[in-house]
């Protein structure tokens, strides 16, 4: 089996379109993961996917790349707080939706500056991710220092409690956040938010799963 059917056969055993990420980077990890497991060619490693739910996640988490952290770029988080965030709570109600959440870092950053900027506003986001390993944590809400270190020392004593080397994200901020799992390249977009964010996540898409038109077509309902 060669690549092509590799990812074909991950497509029609997971639903996992690899087709729609760029391919020298993806078949890098792969190869990697399969060295890792000593699994000589695809056809053993998809042996081993197969049999193996723990090997499968491990998969999923190497491509998928879970990196983040709180307040991530912070320029960014900057402009959006002083920019962005005082025209959407205008609104009365604010739907939002983080998009490829990972560890939930991004969407409980915002619904920090929000608790912080609009005691009175009502708002909901929702956090999604193909991952479900990561949505596991996010909704555990503990985290290393690492993830923390754009959080000022009034906002970790403010939103967080410490649980021996970790912070746990306080109540009070979760139960803002809904997570769940949903596949940006299979699985059909919500509708009517005020804001959408969706960052760090494309960038591993090929070009042309990357485009508008591609993209726009999910908004569609079923
Ligand atoms: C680098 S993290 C970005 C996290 C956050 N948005 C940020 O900017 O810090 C990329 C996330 O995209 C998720 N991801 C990759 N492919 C996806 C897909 N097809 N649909 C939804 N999420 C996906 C990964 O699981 C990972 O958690």
């Amino acid at each position: 089996m060669d690549f092509t059917g590799f990812k074909e056969q991950i497509k029609q055993n997971f639903c996992l379109d690899l087709d729609s990420y760029k391919e020298k980077q993806l078949k890098r990890r792969i190869d990697n993961l399969m060295e890792r497991e000593k699994k000589k060619d695809y056809v053993e490693y998809m042996g081993l996917l197969l049999a193996s739910k723990e090997t499968y996640e491990k998969f999923l988490d190497t491509l998928t790349i879970n990196v983040t952290e709180f307040f991530r770029d912070k320029e960014a988080f900057t402009f959006f707080e002083r920019n962005i965030l005082p025209i959407l709570i205008k609104n009365k109600y604010l739907k939002i939706w983080s998009a490829a959440c990972a560890n939930g870092a991004e969407p409980y950053s915002v619904a920090i500056l929000l608790k912080e900027l609009t005691p009175g506003c009502v708002y909901q986001i929702e956090a999604t991710d193909i991952d479900a390993n990561v949505l596991k944590m996010a909704m555990t809400g503990k985290y290393n220092v690492e993830c923390l270190r754009n959080v000022s020392p009034h906002r970790l004593a403010r939103f967080f409690y410490q649980d021996g080397e970790h912070y746990v994200i306080k109540e009070q901020v979760k139960q803002k956040v809904f997570f769940k799992k949903h596949d940006l390249l299979r699985d059909f977009f919500g509708q009517n938010y005020n804001l959408i964010i969706c960052r760090n996540v494309v960038i591993y898409f090929t070009p042309q799963a990357q485009s508008l038109q591609q993209l726009t077509e999910k908004y569609k309902t079923k």
